[in-house]
């Protein structure tokens, strides 16, 4: 389900309320609009039943959540990280080539204000420089070796600026990308980065995301239209009341489990598990409902989530035996 899908429904699901509201009966119109764009599970906000109607015309978009049992979107960690050095490009080039529906990227702010592709606080593990993503500029940033360290087939990898990723995005495929937002941030380099994404035109292909309860609530608040997750370790009674507070759309775990994603979506929230590599821990997340499962091996992810797709699609039954 891309967010543009998703945030359609939305504006229109709430339209049909507010009229609803105010005209005692659903209009077809509005009913065609709020109508669900497939057999996903539909939430509204848990302020539907009892808000007044300024709350109801300033509803947050409306989420399109998975049932049990249903496909999750694959989302690239790092890019495909597995198969390219994590957070280049080619590692995210690969990931829209095996059709993910989304890479994800770790951005820092560097030291002449240009939001670049990092994920540690350090250039130290991942180029052939060292010191801090903060005390270097974009020049200097660029100029390292991003590839070496994983392979000398990538030797000469570039730093990709926040600006590559989103040229990229733009592109001809339908890869969308979430952003993750590492360590910390100013208001004004929150906004910074919301008018690259407005300005590239990819408000509704983008999820933002960040362990910062703070940085959350500050891309909310300077994006009230962009999907935004909380990451989290756990996922429970506590994150989901905090991710709501906070004004996240999604609350996005390390683990689950079955009855914590029914509780995240019963409070309109999407859940995106992360970092799962195992086919045994695909077969669980989306036995559960998850709506998004990060993965070092996006090809790997698709592939099962294709294969499982195929089998569900096979007859079921025993051998066939003779009939009388
Ligand atoms: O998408 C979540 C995941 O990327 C968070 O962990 O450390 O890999 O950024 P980390
Ligand atoms: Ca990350």
């Amino acid at each position: 389900m891309s967010v543009r899908r998703r945030r359609l429904w939305g504006a229109g699901a709430a339209c049909a309320t507010v009229c609803t509201l105010l005209t005692g009966f659903v209009s077809p119109v509005a009913h065609a609009l709020a109508s669900p764009p497939d057999a996903a599970r539909h939430i509204t906000s848990a302020a539907t039943s009892s808000a007044s109607l300024l709350d109801l015309v300033t509803l947050r978009p409306l989420a399109v959540l998975r049932e049990p049992g249903q496909t999750a979107a694959i989302i690239g960690h790092r890019g495909d990280s597995a198969a390219a050095p994590e957070n280049t490009m080619a590692a995210f080039e690969l990931t829209t080539s095996v059709g993910a529906e989304y890479f994800e990227v770790d951005i820092r702010m560097s030291k002449d204000g240009v939001p670049v592709v990092m994920h540690d606080s350090t250039v130290d593990r991942t180029t052939d420089g060292t010191g801090a993503v903060a005390d270097l500029t974009i020049a200097e940033l660029e100029a390292l070796d991003a590839g070496s360290w994983f392979d000398e087939s990538h030797a000469g990898a570039r730093i990709p600026a926040l600006d590559d990723v989103l040229a990229l995005v733009a592109g001809p495929h339908r890869t969308d990308v979430v952003i993750e937002y590492k360590g910390r941030w100013t208001k004004a380099g929150v906004r910074a980065t919301i008018e690259m994404i407005d300005h590239a035109g990819l408000e509704n292909r983008v999820i933002a995301q960040s362990f910062s309860e703070k940085t959350v609530a500050q891309l909310r608040k300077a994006a009230p239209d962009l999907v935004v997750g909380w990451l989290t370790h756990a996922l429970d009674a506590q994150t989901i009341s905090t991710a709501r507070q906070i004004g996240a759309d999604a609350v996005n775990p390390a683990v689950a489990s079955a009855r914590a994603v029914a509780l995240a979506h019963d409070a309109g929230l999407g859940v995106f598990v992360w970092t799962h590599d195992a086919d045994a821990d695909w077969e669980e997340l989306t036995a559960m409902g998850v709506d998004g499962i990060v993965t070092n091996r996006p090809d790997a992810l698709q592939a099962w989530s294709h294969q499982r797709s195929a089998d569900r699609r096979r007859p079921q039954g025993g051998a066939r035996g003779l009939q009388f």
